[in-house]
């Protein structure tokens, strides 16, 4: 037989079939590449200009009246199409211009896009237009680090995940130097315009821009970025401007699909219960789209818990004749009671494994940590402001920060009086685990942000929830409920009556389809303590088998498996939703600065509908600002959207509570979305939230 001749790697690899699988070109990137958004109605024309509405009012605050005068007075702008565009128009839109982008904060899918929509209307008006991408964040406009952005190297990016191109960064331009060299760099490029893309600190950060830009002609458009979500704006009628800011679908269904992958794998192994802390800082968006997308058996949203009440406690307190303060807010300790009940209720007809979403800014929503943060951030902000140092560089170790506040609270004993940091304060804080004291002592980012994706708000709460279930399995009260078809067939198989055992083991025995066992039976010993009481067996005998099989059954073991849902979902493909959406931003943007508009945010008007009716707009910034305190003293920004408790999407989450936990006989309710495709009839083309309460319009 001749032998066969083996080829070698070199040769192997060679071959087109080994080219591909070695190779980064996948199908699905190639798709990305050649998909070409759909465009809003408007910019089917080739030209634009714009509109004042003037229907949608604000309220000014003073002191943005006094630091953004030149802008405070912009109206919103729609974007109308022209056809037949007189000469001047057209030749002021077309003109050749000098423009820069930047991304500022997280990434968000779709950001690429906004960089490609601007890029080819700046092109299609006018070739010679050139477009600097600052590198690394507002750093690159501080520094005057940018690169030109060619055809080819935008290209490589459109409908692609992450901020790769041109990278970003969380610098904010708050200090007069920082915003002199901004000033001196666009000077130096050229620059006609810059365009901010950014979550609602680095809007800010473009409206002082646009101020500071204003006396040298230099336009200032931000474009709504964040997988947060909370950029929602709405004029002061409760008129909706822009429903959501790009990114956050694509993280949503990123979170979801993986989220909906556990909760598959968890009702097949039916051992665990996965617990999901998922990003959005403060606002619970995501978190409830998390939940309307998958339908895991427990999904808080921390903007409800803002509001809660404990009955009980108030009831009890009003008998014996007295307000209880503290029964209003959700504590820690609460909440994990909460979930123990949810836990204990599934339990109990079999389902010892589940699936949890919480939100990362949950804590925001909890009593006595809202506290601590808003105490710590204040003394943090003190120090930094009084030494002109920077506290964490100062004490870097845990404890020398916890020395630092040990000194403050001694400082109020001595001096007494009211401080900010006491005696109670310090007695509160010891009884925290050190992991959890040092979460919420972590550096805050440059805009005074508090670090929530850093602290493992997961563990601390579970560590609690551990505790109390342990409490409620010595109390008889966390049980796993046993099937009556298999008691009854371990029993006949093992040689036992199941009528006669029933009565004996079971507190639910005469109506129960799942059985629990007694409440006084919670170990092998007070097992065998009923049985003779009973007279089930001697008390010479031991326990028969079948009842210790049915026994070691009923007893749950609590194992969980934590996971954080957050970069991965930052770092995602965007969905075709943020795909059309960040491109038409991108041609927002041109037809805003080609009609001379600065301190406006791009953004599209109905954007919980179909394409046919998105409206783009340009939103003055200026006038959404208001005062907040951040790092320790009042700051102009803009005000962040949290989830409205009385939204169709969180009233349909809330009325489908009991259905999602299924602490009830058959199937759980899971739904699964499925992974994210930019093509095809199985993608989903607007999130569920947006969906929802676009029904309330
Ligand atoms: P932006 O607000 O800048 O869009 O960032 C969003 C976010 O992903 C939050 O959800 C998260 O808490 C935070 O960034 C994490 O920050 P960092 O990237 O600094 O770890």
């Amino acid at each position: 037989m001749a032998e066969s001749k083996l080829k070698s790697i070199d040769d192997i690899l060679k071959t087109p079939e080994a080219r591909y699988a070695t190779g980064n070109i996948t199908p699905a990137l190639s798709e990305r590449m050649g998909f070409n958004p759909p465009k809003c109605k408007v910019f089917l024309s080739p030209c634009t200009t714009l509109s004042t509405d003037v229907s949608f009012t604000f309220r000014i605050d003073r002191e943005a009246q006094k630091k953004l005068p030149d802008i405070i007075g912009n109206s919103v702008q729609r974007i109308v199409g022209v056809d037949a565009p007189d000469p001047l128009l057209q030749e002021t839109h077309d003109k050749p211009r000098k423009l820069g982008i930047v991304f500022s904060g997280g990434p968000a899918p779709g950001g690429h896009n906004v960089i490609a929509g601007l890029f080819d209307a700046a092109q299609k008006a006018n070739p010679e237009t050139r477009i600097y991408g600052f590198l690394m964040g507002p750093d690159g406009i501080i520094e005057n680090e940018a690169i030109p952005l060619t055809k080819e190297i935008i290209d490589r990016y459109r409908n692609l995940g992450g901020f790769s191109m041109i990278k970003t960064g969380r610098t904010k331009i708050d200090t007069r130097q920082k915003m002199t060299l901004s000033r001196q760099t666009c000077k130096d490029l050229g620059l006609d315009a810059l365009v901010v893309v950014g979550g609602d600190d680095s809007n800010t950060n473009a409206a002082f821009l646009a101020q500071e830009m204003f006396a040298d002609g230099v336009q200032v458009i931000g474009v709504p970025k964040t997988i947060d979500g909370d950029i929602q704006v709405r004029d002061d009628a409760g008129q909706v401007l822009c429903a959501m800011s790009f990114g956050f679908h694509s993280a949503a269904r990123s979170f979801a699909g993986a989220i909906s992958n556990l909760c598959t794998d968890g009702s097949s192994d039916v051992k665990y219960w996965h617990i999901c802390k998922v990003m959005g800082r403060v606002a619970s968006h995501l978190a409830l789209e998390v939940a309307l997308q998958t339908h895991a058996n427990m999904a808080f949203i921390g903007e409800e818990m803002a509001d809660y009440v404990d009955e009980a406690r108030l009831k009890r307190a009003e008998n014996a004749g007295s307000i209880d303060y503290t029964a209003y807010g959700m504590t820690l300790r609460h909440l994990s009671r909460v979930i123990c009940e949810a836990i204990v209720s599934r339990a109990a007809v079999g389902k010892n494994y589940g699936v949890m979403v919480i939100p990362e800014g949950i804590l925001e929503f909890i009593n006595e940590i809202q506290l601590f943060i808003v105490k710590l951030n204040t003394i943090i902000a003190d120090y930094n402001a009084t030494h002109d140092a920077t506290f964490h560089q100062d004490f870097p170790m845990l404890t020398d920060k916890l020395d630092y506040l040990r000194r403050q609270a001694q400082r109020a004993r001595d001096r007494g009086g009211f401080t900010v940091w006491n005696t109670r304060d310090e007695d509160l804080f010891s009884d925290i685990p050190d992991f959890f004291k040092e979460g919420l002592l972590m550096e805050r980012d440059s805009h005074g942000n508090f670090p929530f994706s850093q602290v493992e708000t997961e563990k601390v709460l579970m560590d609690l929830v551990k505790d109390y279930l342990k409490i409620l399995h010595e109390q008889g009260r966390y049980r796993i409920g046993i099937l009556r078809d298999y008691y009854v067939k371990t029993f006949t198989n093992g040689g036992l009556d199941p009528d006669a055992y029933g009565p004996v083991l079971f507190s639910n025995w005469k109506e129960g389809e799942y059985l629990l066992m007694k409440a006084d039976i919670i170990s092998i010993k007070t097992l065998k303590q009923v049985l003779i009481r009973e007279e089930a067996i001697g008390s010479s005998e031991e326990i028969p088998p079948p009842v210790q099989k049915i026994y070691k059954k009923s007893v749950p073991d609590f194992k969980i498996q934590t996971h954080f849902y957050g970069y991965d979902g930052r770092g995602s493909d965007p969905t075709y939703f943020d795909c059309v959406y960040t491109y038409n931003l991108g041609l927002t943007v041109f037809s805003l600065i080609a009609n001379g508009a600065t301190g406006q945010m791009a953004a599209i008007k109905n954007l919980e509908f179909d394409l046919s009716r998105w409206e783009p707009i340009g939103i003055p910034i200026a006038p959404l600002m208001h005062l907040e305190e951040r790092q320790g003293k009042l700051s102009l920004v803009i005000e962040r959207s949290i989830v409205d408790v009385n939204s169709v999407a969180f009233q349909a989450a809330k009325a489908n509570r009991e259905t999602w936990l299924a602490a009830f006989p058959g199937e759980d309710n899971y739904r699964n979305p499925g992974p994210i495709q930019l093509l095809g009839e199985t993608e989903e083309r607007r999130p569920i939230t947006l969906l929802l309460n676009s029904l309330a319009r």
